[in-house]
């Protein structure tokens, strides 16, 4: 199956999404990312990078 990839992933809706789709999909198939880390379930049970959707120029090296 496809990936699926949550940004703000530590916010209110992000942190109740990644902990859904992981339960529904497979913690291999969704990819938790933020521009920070937090200990916890989270970033911890499961894919989880740091990612910050306003930067272009790192964004469009990684691809
Ligand atoms: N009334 C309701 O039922 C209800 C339900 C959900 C959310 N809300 C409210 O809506 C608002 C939005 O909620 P939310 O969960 O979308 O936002 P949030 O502010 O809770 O979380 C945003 C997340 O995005 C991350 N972030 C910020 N800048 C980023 C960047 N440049 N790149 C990547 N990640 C970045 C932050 O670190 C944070 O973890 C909040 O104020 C929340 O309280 C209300």
């Amino acid at each position: 199956m496809k990936k699926i990839l949550i940004t703000g992933c530590l916010g209110q809706i992000g942190s109740e999404l990644t902990m859904r789709l992981r339960k529904d999909y497979g913690v291999d198939n969704v990819i938790a990312t933020d521009i920070r880390h937090v200990d916890g379930p989270v970033c911890d049970e499961g894919l989880f990078e740091i990612l910050d959707v306003m930067d272009k120029e790192k964004n469009a090296r990684s691809r």
